[in-house]
């Protein structure tokens, strides 16, 4: 039997998945991680913490499944996207990694725009510049920390410093190289204008690779660090939400992925290099070869949920809280939640954005501003839905969902209702981590494609159709929720 190890290093932890050839999941283990925001705007992890998480995890998953590390055919990496990790000539990290979530180069995403023009900087890269993604953080550290970029020769995303520290080889997947806002989206590879006219040396960028493509092979260092076979490959693997694409099975335009975690995610495989004329949503190149994705990411959408749950319902349950949502009528009679409680990113790229509640009545009940919080994220991803679709995108077959608030049966029915598409769950939890492992698969020679692979190990279950009544009814309450973000824009701008 061989087996297959999928390596996440998300935001929160550093997680190791072991599946077998047929898919299924052998152990996974969980390192956390801590954050720090020495700054307000900034968010920044420790690269060698990534690292020690990781040779954690992955002893903790081999002394737990008791598997043979000579049976591991490959493995994959994936992990939170969009951070810039600095080494120098001998390898060694010169500063805290600088995160997705790290708000500080606003300034530098202005600068962009104005060096590249907006319509240039989309056509290039797929991408309208926030202040999360890789290259305004670089820009941001060459004028404020001059003395850390003189001494640059490398620059990498998180889950490629554990490459390099598993293989010493310097490499990156495409589509987390797309999420640096420095890659040709169209030509799969680093931009070479865009480089020269922002003055960024291409010399410090990784080779980039398909997902599926072996980046390297474990080191002797390595293999005694971790408890790995010395030469075992390692895939190219993929950022975050490609790898989760694949994980749940979404690889072509007919299967999308919805991913209601903290943020929400509306992810759309493309047999072509579309954007979105004003960027509104993210363009990035597939895991899967040759393929492109768009993908609109809600900041605040089961987490919409937790802070309303924590900070108004503490004690109470979640069922609870949802079984009093659930006798409300569509529309919670006229109160409206705008999710915006940490800005937003699609459709209105707005970091100054804030949440609401309109329209409150004393007939108004606990159950009514439930009901109103799950509705005002669902209209939320409609706008991304409905954003996707003006890209020119057909309309998806079925959504794959997946996440914490697709275990409500309430949500779940309310989102067929108000996107109306057929939503299905599959069987695992582990997403990206499981999408990396059959990219490590397919590099391995198990599966002669993703897609494949896909077709073979991603099961699906539990269907929820919408019903079209209650999806009219939704119909005026989503019009007046559209029609609230542009006339509180004003007061949500800062003064
Ligand atoms: C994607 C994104 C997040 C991070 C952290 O654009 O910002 O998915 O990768 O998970």
């Amino acid at each position: 039997m061989a087996y297959l190890l999928g390596i996440d290093i998300s935001t929160t932890a550093t997680k190791a998945l072991l599946i077998d050839e047929q898919g299924a999941v052998v152990g996974g283990t969980s390192t956390p991680h801590d954050l720090s925001a020495p700054q307000p705007l900034w968010s920044e992890q420790d690269p060698e913490q990534w690292w020690n998480a990781t040779r954690k995890s992955i002893r903790d998953l081999l002394q737990v499944t008791k598997v043979d590390a000579a049976a591991i055919a490959g493995i994959g990496l994936t992990g939170q996207m969009h951070g810039l990790v600095m080494l120098d000539a001998e390898g060694t990290v010169l500063r805290p990694a600088l995160l997705w979530n790290d708000g500080r180069a606003s300034a530098e995403c202005d600068a962009i725009r104005a060096r590249l023009g907006l319509e240039r900087l989309v056509a290039i890269t797929g991408n309208d510049a926030f202040a999360g993604f890789t290259a305004p953080k670089l820009l941001w550290v060459r004028q404020h920390e001059p003395e850390v970029y003189a001494r640059t020769t490398q620059i990498l995303l998180p889950k490629d410093y554990i490459r390099y520290r598993l293989t010493g080889a310097y490499a990156t997947d495409k589509a987390g190289a797309g999420g640096t806002l420095m890659l040709d989206l169209a030509s799969r590879d680093w931009a070479g204008d865009l480089l020269d006219a922002l003055d960024i040396p291409p010399a410090w960028l990784p080779a980039t690779f398909e997902g599926p493509a072996i980046t390297g092979r474990l080191t002797a260092e390595a293999a005694s660090a971790t408890g790995l076979r010395e030469g075992t490959p390692v895939v190219a693997g993929g950022g975050d939400q490609a790898a989760q694409a694949v994980g749940v099975g979404a690889v072509r335009p007919d299967v999308w992925a919805l991913t209601l975690g903290t943020s929400g995610v509306v992810f759309a495989p493309s047999e072509t290099a579309l954007t979105e004329a004003q960027g509104r949503v993210h363009a990035f190149p597939h895991a899967v070869p040759g393929r492109w994705h768009l993908m609109g990411v809600m900041l605040s959408a089961a987490g919409s949920l937790r802070w309303y749950h924590d900070t108004l319902a503490a004690g109470l349950d979640y069922d609870t809280l949802l079984d009093e949502a659930a006798p409300v009528p569509p529309g919670s009679e006229g109160l409206v939640f705008l999710p915006y409680l940490t800005g937003e990113r699609t459709p209105h790229a707005d970091p100054h954005a804030r949440g609401a509640f309109i329209g409150l009545t004393p007939r108004h009940t606990r159950g009514h501003m439930t009901r109103a919080v799950i509705e005002g994220v669902s209209f939320g991803l409609r706008d991304n839905f409905r954003l996707l679709k003006e890209v020119g995108l057909p309309v998806p077959r079925q959504v794959r969902i997946s996440g914490g608030g697709a275990q409500s049966p309430l949500w779940r029915q309310m989102l067929a209702d108000v996107l109306g598409v057929e939503l299905v769950s599959v069987q695992t939890a582990e997403g990206a981590a499981l999408g990396a492992a059959l990219l490590a698969g397919v590099g391995a020679g198990l599966w002669p494609s993703v897609e494949t692979a896909c077709d073979a190990i991603v099961a699906t279950h539990q269907a929820t159709a919408p019903n079209p009544e209650d999806a009219a009814r939704y119909e005026e309450a989503y019009a007046q929720f559209r029609a609230l973000y542009p006339l509180l824009q004003p007061f949500f701008a800062p003064r």
